[in-house]
């Protein structure tokens, strides 16, 4: 068991996208590839934390000494999420769906009968949200990301006030920028306390420096 500035340390991480099917061969989903997620997994456990990394459908192997558990739908997620804490810090990197398909045909929809031409939709549970404003038992720190096109920081800034996390952490994810999907990322982390503007680097750059950046907080206190 790796020992370092975590050790002692249980953190919760979700990664991914959920996939919100829509019938028996289709879904509702996004282009997250989760290796920002588990890059932050496999940092936290090179520092020494017992990490449980809450993943959604993704070609990744798992980081190894982390405890995975897959799922497919932002329920699941919430409910995965629910049962790994209670824990010291819980990081929110998936790209949940905000939406859902209101309802899931057990039949394949067929073009023939009508087929489909709108898909209506129901607000999934904020996972993010929900384990920020716990009554019992909330991690001492709880971390979101933010992914925004336009007016990124203001739109972060925003998304923290209105889910009650601790940090978030600004992602511009406009075209051309690769980051959902690619091996770098460029952030900006809103603590409340001011923002620090990284430079890009890689996901796993990115993942080592948030596992030091995570530490010295849960130190001061
Ligand atoms: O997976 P990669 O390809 O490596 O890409 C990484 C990333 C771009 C997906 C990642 O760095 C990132 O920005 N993740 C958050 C993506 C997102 O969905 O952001 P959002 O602004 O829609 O959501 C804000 C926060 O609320 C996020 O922490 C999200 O996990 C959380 N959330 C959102 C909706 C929901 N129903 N439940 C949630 O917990």
């Amino acid at each position: 068991k790796p020992q370092g500035v975590l050790s002692g340390k249980r953190i919760v991480i979700t990664a991914g996208p959920t996939y919100e099917p829509l019938d028996p061969v289709r879904f509702v989903g996004n282009r997250s590839s989760g290796k920002q997620g588990y890059a932050i997994a496999a940092a936290c456990r090179n520092e020494g934390a017992e990490v449980t990394l809450i993943s959604g459908p993704v070609h990744l192997s798992p980081p190894p000494g982390c405890e995975v558990v897959q799922v497919r739908t932002a329920r699941e997620m919430l409910e995965a999420s629910e049962k790994a804490l209670p824990a010291d810090v819980f990081i929110a990197c998936a790209a949940v769906a905000d939406y859902r398909p209101a309802f899931e045909t057990t039949h394949k929809v067929k073009k023939e009968r009508g087929g489909l031409t709108a898909i209506d939709l129901v607000e999934n549970p904020d996972i993010l949200a929900t384990v920020s404003q716990m009554e019992e038992g909330r991690p001492q720190l709880v971390i979101g990301f933010a992914a925004e096109t336009d007016d990124v920081i203001g739109h972060a800034e925003t998304k923290r006030a209105r889910k009650k996390c601790d940090w978030i952490i600004a992602n511009d994810v406009s075209p051309g920028t690769d980051v959902m999907g690619g091996d770098r990322n460029t952030v900006t982390i809103i603590t409340g306390k001011g923002d620090e503007a990284l430079p890009e680097m890689p996901k796993d750059r990115l993942g080592a420096y948030l596992a030091q950046r995570i530490a010295r907080k849960l130190s001061a206190g």
